[in-house]
């Protein structure tokens, strides 16, 4: 009988001899960010790219390398180590572990415990193109798949080897993340958003006008924050980009801080695909057109240059419109002082977005650096006025919908 850990899942690490082993650590850095605990079992392979000590910095714990290391033995022993998980990942997994692994032997403590592990086993597979694609590997694909094993990649790209691509490269580790969610999610980690990815934008952007000077809208960044959170609690891998605020990262998100609206584009482009983009950010809608290298200095006569503009970039447009990886539900805000509804209407169209979220932002409604938020949602099955709330409670109601409008996944709870 497997053991099962009664207060989070956990999973065991297995890391192979492979450059993608480098990976494995922020593999592990966004595992512990999703709540899992996480122990790492090294090869000798891996050893030669990455050390012990690195990963248990990361683990917090004793990282396992010896199938005959007496300490070890006593203290855990292999097949405790095999059984105490809800999950063994193989990070990356070389073509040798997996022929080893098709092969059932069990020479190290790897393989020792990957032969007697009760745990659903989940591999990244890294290697060479060639090594892939030779029939010996197919070979063992097939093999494991029939066994039970789980695959997330190899991905198409670069390889470690200068001028090679084509498919071998491990799984980005947030692809990893959400596969690993996948599968234990339904029976462990049961939450709303438990694997999607979610690109929020939040706060302001500021444009410089000199080094010592900018433009900016008037945003808290509280609404954007409290989304990313709300999302982050139901399970979601969350990307947070975020101009300058005064309030703190939200916790378990990934953010990036960025100050100008080309740098938050910059940012929400790479940080695609993504399966939800909630687009919360203030953006400045222009910039000065050359901003001065110098601090521009008054020159006594009361004389002021005029400020030449140009528009910024639309963030919100980019990726509602975007050709190849647009987000399965894209949605924005809509701030307005006058004719809410018909103005949120046009930019749901302008901007290519699922839904806009409008809101008064007329002075005396409080909403710009308050706690509160009274939002409209616009979309085109029509409006639906939600009463004032705290922006804590419209994140959560908005989670709560977008997690109601996704495309139900593979149910992995059969
Ligand atoms: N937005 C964006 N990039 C911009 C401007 C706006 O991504 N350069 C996004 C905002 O994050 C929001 C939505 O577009 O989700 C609407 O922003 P809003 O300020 O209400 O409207 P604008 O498009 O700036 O139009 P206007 O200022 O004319 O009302």
């Amino acid at each position: 009988m497997r053991k099962a850990l009664p207060d989070r899942p956990s999973v065991l690490l297995v890391i192979s001899g492979g450059i993608a082993a480098y990976k494995a650590l922020d593999l592990i850095r966004r595992l512990r960010d999703r709540g899992l605990g996480v122990r790492a079992l090294m090869t000798k392979g891996a050893q030669e790219f990455v050390t012990p000590l690195a990963v248990g910095a990361l683990t917090g714990g004793k990282v396992f390398t010896d199938l005959f290391d007496r300490e070890d033995e006593q203290d855990v022993g292999h097949i405790r180590l095999a059984r105490e998980n809800d999950l063994v990942v193989v990070a990356p997994a070389t073509a040798d572990i997996m022929a080893k692994m098709a092969g059932g032997h069990a020479d190290d403590l790897a393989t020792a415990v990957l032969l007697a592990t009760q745990s659903p086993v989940l591999i990244a597979p890294a290697m060479n193109p060639a090594m892939w694609a030779h029939p010996a590997t197919q070979r063992n694909v097939a093999t494991l798949s029939a066994d039970g094993v789980n695959f997330v990649g190899p991905a198409r790209g670069e390889m470690a080897e200068a001028g090679e691509a084509g498919v071998g490269r491990m799984a980005e580790p947030l692809d990893i993340v959400s596969a690993v969610l996948d599968v234990i999610g339904p029976h462990q980690h049961a939450t709303r958003l438990a694997g999607r990815r979610v690109l929020i934008t939040s706060g302001p952007t500021l444009e410089a006008v000199d080094p010592v000077r900018y433009i900016a809208n008037r945003s808290s960044g509280k609404q954007g924050h409290a989304i990313a959170a709300a999302a982050a609690a139901e399970g979601a891998l969350v990307t947070l980009v975020s101009g300058p605020v005064g309030i703190p990262d939200p916790p378990g998100v990934t953010v990036i801080h960025v100050e100008s609206a080309r740098d938050m584009l910059a940012a929400v482009e790479a940080a695609l695909p993504a399966d939800v983009a909630v687009m919360a950010a203030a953006v400045a809608d222009w910039r000065p057109a050359k901003p001065s290298r110098g601090k521009i200095k008054k020159d006594g006569t009361g004389k002021v240059e005029p400020l030449q503009l140009v528009e910024n970039p639309d963030i919100l447009a980019s990726i509602g419109r975007h050709h190849t990886l647009r987000p399965t539900l894209v949605i924005g805000f809509a701030a307005e002082t006058a004719d809410l509804v018909r103005n949120a209407k046009v930019k749901l169209k302008a901007k290519g977005a699922d839904w806009i979220l409008a809101n008064d932002v007329s002075e005396g409604s409080g909403v710009m650096g308050g706690d509160d938020n009274t939002v409209s949602v616009v979309s085109a099955a029509g409006v639906e006025a939600w009463p004032k709330m705290t922006k804590a409670d419209v994140a959560a109601r908005l989670v709560e919908r977008i997690a109601a409008a996704l495309p139900r996944r593979r149910e992995a709870a059969e």
